[in-house]
């Protein structure tokens, strides 16, 4: 008896080496319907390489492919491209220049006019160009592209989509209004999306469920919220945001450093262990009129430091301190109203909730 509602996605333990070098190494993960996970990591970590198995057009060394609970790869025959019922979104979405908008959309339908007809116009609406059927490809803006490329993908109602980096051919203006319009789109048709890119904030946007990648291997998998805020190892913090990074020696489970004592259960003792905290958790405080901070249990003890530099990117200013204690560099993010002047010296404060502590990486 196959289980009621198997995922529609499944992978399990996929692997792939080229010139005895693992690319994707045991790689498993399932993406439910309606529902898009993201492939994130660095470039060359395997991303590519995943979706191309996934949709066949590379083949795995070992591992499992089932969708909606039947294997396609692995654990019997091996289904090609064709015959797994996945729809495919590349950043390099060639139209057919040839054929118009009408035809590109109904490429993939069954030989029945008045059904592709329908289908065609159906979806031609639902991304907004209604009337673009009988043009050519040449005579579309590339977000206009974009959107027949992806009326062309869904229209045969893939059960899997799979995406890899759909978006970044586009211009940054162009392309969070495209990401949300599509994200719309294949919620309504319920597809499985894998959704392949090296952006975080792309994968924040657009993610149900980030799969971080490294190196082949998957290190991470989380809601967006989860991986931002609980992330597995300094990396992994390090791959959404700028970083500070404090050293010191657990004992007795506290890790003194000059903002105080900080908890580090689970750490032996002696162990030498990272405080990790993103810029916008650093707090900046003044002198107060010589009187000096005020900072609350929460906050720990004040540093100072001297202000370096100061970068205004708009809705936030990035500010580097270099501390007095030791010379170290930090980096505070302040909202973008404020533009401290170099040379000023403030205290600095470490939210200790928002702050990770991870053995020392070697
Ligand atoms: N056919 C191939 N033969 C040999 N090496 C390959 C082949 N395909 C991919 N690779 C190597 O495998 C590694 C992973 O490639 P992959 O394309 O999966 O990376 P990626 O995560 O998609 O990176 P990017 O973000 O740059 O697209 C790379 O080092 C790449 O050079
Ligand atoms: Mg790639």
């Amino acid at each position: 008896m196959p289980d009621p509602s198997p995922p529609r996605l499944e992978i399990c333990n996929l692997t792939r080496a080229f010139g005895g070098r693992p690319v994707v190494d045991d790689v498993s993960l399932s993406v439910a319907a309606g529902q898009v996970t993201c492939l994130l990591g660095p470039s060359g970590c395997g991303k590519s390489t995943t979706l191309r198995m996934i949709a066949g057009v590379e083949q795995p060394d070992a591992g499992i492919i089932r969708i909606d609970g039947q294997p396609v790869c692995g654990d019997g025959p091996t289904r090609p491209p064709e015959a797994r019922s996945v729809g495919l979104m590349f950043q390099d979405f060639a139209l057919f220049p040839h054929l118009t908008v009408a035809q590109n959309v109904a490429f993939g339908l069954p030989r029945d006019r008045a059904l592709q007809a329908r289908r065609v116009e159906e979806l031609l609406e639902r991304v907004n160009l209604t009337g673009y059927g009988p043009k050519h490809p040449h005579q579309l803006s590339g977000g206009e592209q974009q959107r027949v490329a992806l009326a062309r993908a869904l229209a045969p109602r893939p059960r899997v989509m799979l995406m890899d980096e759909p978006f970044s051919g586009l211009d940054n203006r162009l392309r969070d209004g495209i990401r949300d319009a599509t994200l719309d789109l294949l919620k309504e048709e319920g597809t499985a999306v894998l959704l392949v890119t090296h952006e975080p904030d792309e994968a924040m946007r657009m993610a149900d469920e980030i799969a971080l990648m490294r190196g082949g291997r998957i290190v991470q998998r989380g809601a967006p919220y989860n991986i931002y805020n609980a992330p597995v190892d300094k990396a992994a913090a390090a791959f959404f945001s700028d970083i500070n990074v404090i050293r010191g020696t657990s004992r007795g489970a506290l890790t003194d450093t000059p903002f105080g004592a900080f908890l580090t259960p689970g750490h032996a003792d002696g162990a030498e262990v990272e405080i990790v905290i993103r810029p916008q958790h650093l707090k900046i405080d003044f002198d107060r009129g010589g009187r000096g901070p005020n900072p609350t249990a929460q906050d720990g003890t004040p540093a100072r430091g001297v202000i370096q530099r100061a970068r205004y990117l708009g809705r936030e200013s990035l500010v580097d301190f270099r501390m007095e204690h030791d010379g170290s560099i930090l980096t505070a993010s302040v909202p973008g109203v404020f533009l401290p002047k170099p040379g000023t010296a403030l205290w600095l404060m470490i939210r200790r909730d928002r702050c990770f502590v991870f053995p020392v990486s070697r």
